[in-house]
């Protein structure tokens, strides 16, 4: 595995235990911040102290149980669409491999891998990006929960910087805070890096209070080395977020960057609306045939501007989706501040 001179690969696992404390490595270990199907995700704390000074750095560790990856076989197509088999483990090394190519503030950094052969987990150490995820699903009330402390965060930057705008709502004026560096984040994977994300959706994509920033993250389904002419065959993700094409593959494959500008197109709708269109209590297959076949309904509350970026996006023909750099330029991520002026607020 070629992890190149970013990620740190640590071969060695010391675990620790005194007292209350449990360390792995040097890294303390504090409550859970996550969960995904395969992982679990903790806060870390490294203290260490340098000329006399004390530092106590916290990150996120993302860790899982190789055996049970192991366990875990699925068929894949490589990008010339040959079949070959792999278990969840290679996943997870193709994630850590691909994850170490991304330097951008946009984007969880990774730092380390710790992995010993004899040891049955591996670990991640991350960025850690303190709020957390944009929005949960709540199995009961069948929406999405919008984070608060993100949304007031955000809110109140905009209001402190003379930035509301009368007339649109509050959500609106959020979501295009953080669905504009979304684009600009797909837009550096897409055209810089040659790779698509494949799990853009409202659980991958965090938010740090230390530099106002989106965290886009899971690299699990990524894929790296796009070409013009790259077709993928296989269908990735998340069922509800990912685009038609996908569903039900046809000869020849489809094009890998317009699905992630349709998943980046229900993320963005799911935030405001707090519901996915083409949504079906039913289950995954039934959204997934709404998705190929209804019409796209919007919310009549959604702004002008919304809807018709929600058109663009949401298209069922990949050819005519908006790419990340039009999505950019489109009148909704125009509104309000011009984004280059935004930016140096920030940097402020
Ligand atoms: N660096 C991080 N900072 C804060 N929360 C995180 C971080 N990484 C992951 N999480 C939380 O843990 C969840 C699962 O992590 P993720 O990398 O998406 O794992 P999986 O591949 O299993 O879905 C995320 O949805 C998020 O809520
Ligand atoms: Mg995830």
């Amino acid at each position: 595995m070629d992890l190149g001179k970013s990620v740190y690969w640590n071969d060695e696992v010391k675990i620790r235990i005194e007292g209350e404390k449990k360390y792995v490595n040097e890294f303390q270990v504090f409550e859970r911040i996550g969960r995904g199907a395969y992982s679990k995700v903790k806060r870390v704390v490294r203290e260490y102290t340098d000329n006399g000074q004390h530092f106590q750095d916290v990150y996120a560790m993302k860790m899982m149980h190789k055996p049970t990856l192991v366990k875990e076989r699925a068929l894949r197509y490589d990008n010339n669409g040959q079949m070959e088999m792999i278990n969840n483990l290679d996943k997870v090394y193709n994630e850590i491999e691909l994850w170490g190519r991304i330097n951008h503030a946009f984007f969880i950094k990774i730092y380390e891998l710790i992995d010993a052969d004899e040891h049955d987990y591996l670990y991640l150490i991350l960025e850690i990006a303190d709020l957390g995820q944009l929005a949960s699903w709540d199995y009961k009330q069948e929406l999405y929960i919008r984070n608060q402390a993100i949304f007031d965060l955000v809110i109140n930057w905009l209001g402190e910087n003379g930035l509301v705008q009368e007339g649109i709502s509050e959500v609106e004026q959020v979501a295009r805070f953080i669905f504009r560096q979304l684009a600009e984040a797909v837009h550096y994977l897409h055209e810089e890096l040659k790779m698509i994300h494949r799990d853009i959706k409202l659980d991958n994509i965090l938010f740090s209070s230390k530099d106002m920033r989106v965290k886009l993250t899971d690299f699990t389904v990524s894929r790296g080395d796009i070409g013009d002419d790259t077709r993928l065959f296989d269908s990735e993700g998340t069922p509800s977020f990912t685009a038609p094409e996908c569903h039900i593959v046809e000869e020849g494959g489809y094009k890998p960057k317009p699905t992630d500008m349709w998943s980046f197109g229900v993320s963005l709708y799911a935030y405001v609306q707090q519901i996915v269109p083409f949504y079906s209590s039913g289950g995954e297959l039934e959204m997934q045939i709404n998705a190929r076949t209804k019409e796209l309904e919007i919310p009549p509350t959604f702004s002008p501007e919304l809807k018709d970026l929600m058109s663009k996006l949401l298209t069922k023909d990949p050819d005519a989706r908006l790419s990340a750099a039009e999505t950019l330029y489109h009148p909704f991520f125009q509104m309000g501040l011009p984004p280059a002026e935004i930016d140096q607020l920030l940097q402020q």
